[in-house]
């Protein structure tokens, strides 16, 4: 018998060895990248759309109110638009409406992991603008920022919005950003989406949605992991708990285990014991104040050149100017 190794295989096996390492960790957790299976994106595109999910329609106001002052920084220069997890790019194409408008000079290389949505993205700005260059390249953020260093030399504007950032603690914050610090030159520019510290209790809502879409995001996991690592979590066993502490800015998620179970994961050849009332970490949100999105591009070799807000200032997307 022989084995192919599919990128699919290997992302696969690396999800269950990442299960394996979070469910024998102590205390337990499970990594958020792992809510987007398809089940995930839809219910993620819910929460966009849930009243007291604010961020997206903050970042919305935001390219609508200051696509142009973006474009300035750009001094009419042509330049590559590079997006790290693309997406639907439904938030960009409000600033490429704008740039287009302008007459703008520049190109659209999104990245992301998923060809599907590529595709689909290709297609739709295809219809909309058919004289826009639209390059997508499916991979690894960093491998990508790589190829197309290779593949021009013009001033670049990257863009990583919709705060994805806050998943990331201090750690690994401060080391992506100086990763990706080193694919770009010095003058080029990065657009990085935070959310900001404002009412604990706006931000709580936020997680703790009234129509429960949140809750069933965070249990998605474990229904995923039913499927595809044949286990037998049981959904209605496990209550999903935010948490936000208004002195760190961590926006927390957790599952916490109603009472003393053993789960199964036959893929793992494994069983989870959880003790009553145990929690499994499953997300971190985090959110930011200005001093703190100042020292981040200080450490990885950035300066801050603008902040861009929403009208309440709930949100912000900052231009970092690689130095
Ligand atoms: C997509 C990572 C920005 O952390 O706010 C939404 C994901 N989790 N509701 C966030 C999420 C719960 C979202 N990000």
């Amino acid at each position: 018998m022989t084995t192919t190794i599919s990128p699919e295989t290997t992302y696969n096996l690396a999800f269950a060895e990442d299960v394996r390492k979070g469910l024998t960790s102590e205390p337990k957790y499970l990594l958020s990248r792992y809510f987007y299976d398809e089940i995930g994106d839809q219910l993620f595109q819910k929460i966009m759309a849930l009243p007291e999910y604010y961020p997206t329609r903050c970042e919305y106001q935001i390219f609508q109110q200051h696509g142009q002052g973006l474009l300035r920084k750009m001094e009419g220069n042509p330049f590559d638009l590079v997006e790290l997890g693309a997406g639907d790019g439904l938030k960009t194409r409000v600033l490429m409406a704008q740039f287009l408008a302008q007459k703008a000079e520049f190109a659209y290389l999104p990245i992301d992991i998923s060809s599907h949505v590529l595709e689909l993205l290709q297609k739709s700005l295809h219809e909309a603008w058919p004289d826009l260059s639209v390059t997508p390249i499916e991979g690894e953020y960093f491998a990508a920022l790589q190829s197309i260093g290779q593949l021009s030399e013009r001033q670049k504007l990257v863009l990583f919005l919709g705060s994805n950032l806050g998943n990331m603690n201090q750690e690994k914050a401060v080391d992506f950003l100086g990763q990706l610090r080193k694919k770009l030159q010095p003058g080029d520019y990065l657009l990085v989406g935070f959310d900001l510290k404002k009412d604990p209790e706006i931000i709580l809502a936020a997680y703790n949605d009234s129509q429960g879409v949140t809750r069933d995001f965070n249990l998605n996991l474990l229904r995923r992991m039913n499927r595809e690592l044949g286990a037998n979590f049981d959904l209605s066993a496990f209550r999903h708990w935010p948490s936000y502490n208004p002195l760190t800015g961590d926006m927390k998620s957790y599952l916490v285990s109603e009472k003393a179970q053993r789960v199964k994961l036959e893929a793992l050849e494994m069983e989870v014991a959880f003790r009553k009332w145990e929690a499994i970490d499953m997300e971190l949100s985090k959110k930011y104040d200005r001093p703190e999105i100042e020292w981040l591009a200080e450490v990885a070799g950035f300066e801050v050149e603008d902040w861009f807000y929403d009208e309440k200032q709930y949100f912000a997307d900052v231009l970092f100017r690689a130095i």
